[in-house]
């Protein structure tokens, strides 16, 4: 989903060196392997295989390809493992055609079954060569590459920036996109696609952005752009970039760590085009569990504690959030055969966790994994596992990886609420289009919020402790709210269910001292109210996260965020979660911390 992909057409010299190059300034957008596909005499010269790039040219070479004309592509895998044969590019049966692509062919099942039955040979596991297979049917019908490949798009359902070559249409690229970023590059002698604008900017600064649902026809002439909805010609002018290649790497956001919380309508749009078969069998395991255990650290293990939450109100099973470093500890005696362990980890390689996980197999336990990266140690020693597909995530902060998380874990909540029979069709049908309505409603609340949120760290930049209370979910959403606040900004913070205030805790409150209620319209919202007015009545600063047109607590608090309505109490710490994202990352601007990289902490923990 987050791969990079590159092409290019020179007036002369060689493709090769510019390819190799341009995927090196896409690196960050996933580097588990590589390829390339060049055009010479009417023949296509292929390179690729797992690895790193610098690897995979220290073994291949990449600039020898020859030709004037080739497209490449780096691969963050997320269907099929980072293996050679799943690098891309990905041809026809004949090798006439190459395609690389970035994103995730939600119907790429059945399209490979209906080809393989018209006798199309796959070789590897990735939806993407469906696509090649698909180019190769329509040119048979005696198509030109262009309308093939808009009838091609046309079958296909998700996310997507490809781009085609064919040795039918040597001079030729075919570029698409929907939803997945694609983006032309205008020069003298050149002409360029890329996934981002940082992969071409060293060699111009004119560059045309291509639209959701069009398609690009690249040639010795320059670019042409039509609607794939009727085939219209765009006429679209290039703009000037005045961005550093730095910068352009951040998409123009200062930060990664800002570019990444706005990634996060994308990421989740793509969390609901998952495997059906991978979140069932998750499902299948998870109800036949004698007890499960959710285990993980940090952000992760917040993921954990909202999704125990959810998996008890929907599906009616009972799960213990542990923390990874004391599970060996806790239960390593008591975890059993019965047992499951669902891992949640990003990295995957996260020592604590993966210890965790050696105990449950050395009991002989059930182990799941939910994770970012295909190919971590975490999928290669789970019994079956989910891959998020959230991309890489450059800042050492998790954000778009923690709420794709939760989305994963809700829906495997849903599924299994649905195995059991335990939630009305009518409440199922309203949750599974809530979680549809989510990646909209996190994009509002970041347009509508961002602003005030902004002015807020500036408002309580020198507070020296602050408080992060919630209740029932919330109480995980206050947690991943205050890590985000003391990783990144520095800034001592406490967080505990509202309920625990009176049990010490308040002893704290002096007047002026923030508390941050995460209080969503749910079941527990009476009890909180409650809690704000203690803290109130000792002088607190109450800073609220509440629904649109909560007047009881807007007319409580000192300062509030307010979330779009009817959010579902169960799905609310993805929504709810976006505004503390956004106060942690102001406040460590504010005093002038970096947010990508806070010092002491790396993005992988994989020491105890
Ligand atoms: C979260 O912002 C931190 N980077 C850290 O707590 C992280 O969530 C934790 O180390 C777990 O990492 P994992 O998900 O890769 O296992």
């Amino acid at each position: 989903m987050m791969c990079g992909i590159f092409g290019c057409i020179l007036k002369n010299g060689d493709a090769a060196p510019i390819i190799h190059a341009a995927l090196k300034r896409l690196e960050y957008r996933g580097y588990d392997s590589v390829g390339e596909v060049t055009i010479h005499e009417g023949k296509l010269f292929i390179k690729k295989d797992q690895g790193k790039i610098d690897e995979v040219h220290a073994i291949h070479n990449l600039d020898d390809l020859p030709g004037r004309i080739g497209i490449g592509h780096t691969r963050w895998a997320t269907h099929g493992a980072p293996y050679e044969v799943n690098a891309h590019p990905h041809t026809d049966c004949n090798g006439q055609i190459a395609v690389v692509h970035n994103g995730i062919i939600e119907n790429f099942s059945e399209l490979k079954k209906e080809l393989e039955e018209r006798g199309h040979v796959f070789r590897s596991k990735t939806d993407t060569e469906v696509i090649s297979h698909i180019i190769e049917e329509e040119l048979k019908e005696g198509r030109a590459l262009a309308e093939a490949v808009y009838s091609a798009v046309e079958q296909l359902e998700g996310s997507y920036a490809i781009a085609v070559v064919s040795a039918k249409e040597p001079n030729k690229i075919v570029c698409a996109r929907k939803e997945s970023p694609l983006v032309v590059g205008v020069a003298e002698n050149a002409v360029y696609f890329a996934s981002d604008i940082p992969a071409f900017l060293p060699l111009t600064n004119t560059a045309v952005i291509v639209e959701d649902g069009e398609l690009v026809v690249l040639d010795d002439k320059g670019y042409e752009i039509r609607k794939l909805a009727d085939g219209s010609l765009v006429s679209r002018k290039p703009e000037v970039i005045d961005w550093s290649p730095e910068m352009a790497e951040k998409k123009g956001y200062p930060h990664f760590m800002l570019k990444e919380i706005h990634e996060q309508p994308l990421c989740l749009r793509n969390t609901l085009r998952l495997q059906e078969q991978y979140l069932d069998l998750m499902t299948t395991f998870l109800d036949r569990a004698g007890e499960v255990f959710l285990v993980a650290c940090g952000t992760s293990y917040h993921a954990c504690l909202a999704a125990s939450y959810m998996f008890s109100k929907l599906s009616m099973l009972a799960t213990h959030p542990i923390i990874a470093s004391e599970f060996v500890e806790q239960h390593g005696r008591a975890i059993n055969i019965d047992s499951v362990l669902l891992a949640v980890s990003q990295s995957g390689e996260t020592a604590d966790t993966l210890e965790a996980v050696e105990c449950a197999r050395q009991r002989a336990a059930t182990v799941l994994g939910l994770t970012n990266i295909i190919g971590s140690t975490l999928t290669r020693v789970a019994r079956a596992y989910v891959c998020q597909q959230s991309g890489p995530e450059i800042g050492v902060a998790a954000t778009k990886t923690f709420t794709s998380q939760l989305s994963v874990l809700s829906q495997l909540a849903l599924r299994l609420a649905k195995k059991r029979g335990k939630v009305s069709h009518v409440e199922i049908e309203q949750l599974e289009e809530k979680l549809e309505q989510i990646p909209d409603i996190v994009e509002k609340v970041i347009e509508t919020q961002e602003e005030k949120i902004k002015q807020l760290a500036k408002k309580y930049r020198d507070k020296q402790c602050f408080f992060f209370l919630g209740r029932g979910v919330s109480s995980a959403s206050a947690l991943e709210g205050r890590l985000k606040l003391l990783e990144i900004a520095y800034a001592p913070a406490l967080a505990f269910p509202a309920g625990e205030s009176k049990h010490g805790p308040i002893s704290l409150i002096e007047p002026g001292f923030p508390v941050i209620f995460v209080c969503p319209k749910d079941d527990t919202r009476k009890t909180i109210v409650g809690n704000i007015m203690e803290m109130k009545a000792r002088g607190a600063s109450i800073i609220a996260v509440v629904e649109e047109g909560d007047e009881e607590v807007k007319g409580l608090a000192d300062d509030y965020i307010e979330i779009p309505r009817g959010m579902p109490e169960v799905l609310s710490p993805i929504p709810y979660v976006i505004p503390q994202q956004l106060f942690a990352y102001y406040m460590a601007v504010e005093r002038n911390c970096d947010p990508d990289q806070p010092r002491n902490l790396a993005k992988s923990v994989t020491v105890k």
